[in-house]
């Protein structure tokens, strides 16, 4: 029995686990890497029309843990344990027209993996509008399976780009009406978690033709900076802006902001992303509704494998399979949503007194 095969989105995955749009994704050299060592799908590097340039220094740093002093740091120390990555990485600085043919050969070559085209405009005008049209058209008239918009890149200037949009729910409709109206496959969100309406955003989205809420893009957050020299962990020229964190930091957030769009749409599909780097967190976005998984920080912190994780899909496939034949599950469908309904109102957990009624003033 094929124990790890889902249908997501009407797609057939051979595996859940899928590359999350980043420097994993961002060449058709890694992809095709990607793909040769087992990961079930790819969402690619995010692809627009406008140019891009990234900072002049590093993109992403990686941070560890440790008990010495400093706690969470870049540094290189020894006995240290992943803590996030934070990076500043703007989205693929390579054209559509180089993208459409390198798609094109991976779907070719492995035609049953699920590429999602991840893609970014800007709002507000219909100039944006149609190049959402163009580039989810161009995407998919190459092979891609389905679309990725991604309404949640933390590091945009433009207010009508990326995080800035996710609280916008007219320009969420107007997207996805612009984007469903041109191409017929599965259209995935992804949202940022960094809103108090994401589940308003999620119902937009969805209500407006989106198959799926992918979530979560990375934290807004700022580096640390040395005390002792008085620079930021990354900047450039002294200066830095707000980045994202990724990585197992932000798991039990991500889990949170799963867990309140699996609660308001039960029904719907989620993809969940943040904090994945074994079977353990896995699990938990699966049971907190998520039936789709994304990967990102875990793939690019193994060395030795160009950044798409070879090692790290190999022991996902095999944990996940294991543990779903030893507890005679014949796929993710039966655990998927199981802790739904376990998350409660505070005043819903037993007290010892029985007396506490959520803050309010007892009834006289
Ligand atoms: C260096 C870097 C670049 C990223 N670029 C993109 C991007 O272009 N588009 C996108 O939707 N998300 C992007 N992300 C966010 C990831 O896809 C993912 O949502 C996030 O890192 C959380 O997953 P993780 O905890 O597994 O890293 C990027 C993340 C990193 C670390």
């Amino acid at each position: 029995m094929d124990r790890l095969a889902t249908t997501f989105t009407g797609l057939n995955f051979v595996n859940p686990f899928i590359l999350a749009s980043a420097p994993p994704t961002e060449s058709k050299r890694k992809i095709l890497r990607a793909f040769e060592a087992g990961w079930g799908g790819v969402v690619t590097k995010t692809i627009g029309l406008h140019p891009v340039e990234n900072v002049a220094g590093p993109k992403t740093i990686y941070q560890r843990a440790s008990d010495i002093k400093p706690y969470v740091s870049r540094m290189k120390r020894k006995d240290t344990v992943s803590h996030s990555s934070w990076n500043w990485e703007l989205i693929s600085d390579q054209p559509l027209d180089i993208w459409l043919p390198d798609l094109e050969e991976i779907k070719t070559t492995y035609p049953d993996r699920i590429v999602i085209a991840s893609i970014m405009a800007g709002a507000g005008n219909n100039e944006e509008m149609e190049n959402w049209r163009k580039l989810a058209s161009a995407c998919i008239d190459v092979g891609c399976d389905a679309i990725e918009l991604n309404m949640s890149c933390p590091h945009m200037d433009r207010k009508d780009m990326g995080a800035n949009i996710a609280n916008d729910e007219e320009i969420i409709r107007s997207i996805l009406k612009a984007v469903t109206g041109v191409v017929s496959v599965p259209i995935w969100v992804k949202l940022t978690p960094s809103t108090a309406k994401l589940v308003d955003a999620a119902g937009a989205a969805y209500e407006s033709g989106a198959s799926s809420i992918s979530l979560c893009n990375t934290f807004p957050s700022l580096p640390l900076m040395d005390p002792e020299t008085m620079k930021f962990e990354v900047e450039v020229d002294g200066l830095v802006t707000s980045g994202g964190l990724g990585g197992l930091a932000i798991l039990h957030q991500a889990l949170q902001r799963v867990s309140d769009i699996s609660k308001a749409f039960p029904d719907r599909a989620i993809s969940g992303i943040g904090g994945i780097r074994g079977f353990r967190e896995a699990f938990n976005f699966i049971v907190h509704g998520a039936g789709n998984l994304q990967v990102c920080t875990a793939a690019m912190e193994e060395k030795g494998s160009g950044g798409v994780g070879v090692d790290l899909i190999k022991e996902l496939k095999h944990d996940l399979n294991d543990y779903l034949e030893r507890k005679e599950y014949s796929s993710i469908e039966e655990i998927r949503g199981l802790a739904r309904e376990r998350i409660v109102e505070h005043s819903k957990v037993r007290r010892k007194s029985g007396n506490y009624n959520g803050g309010y003033s007892l009834a006289s």
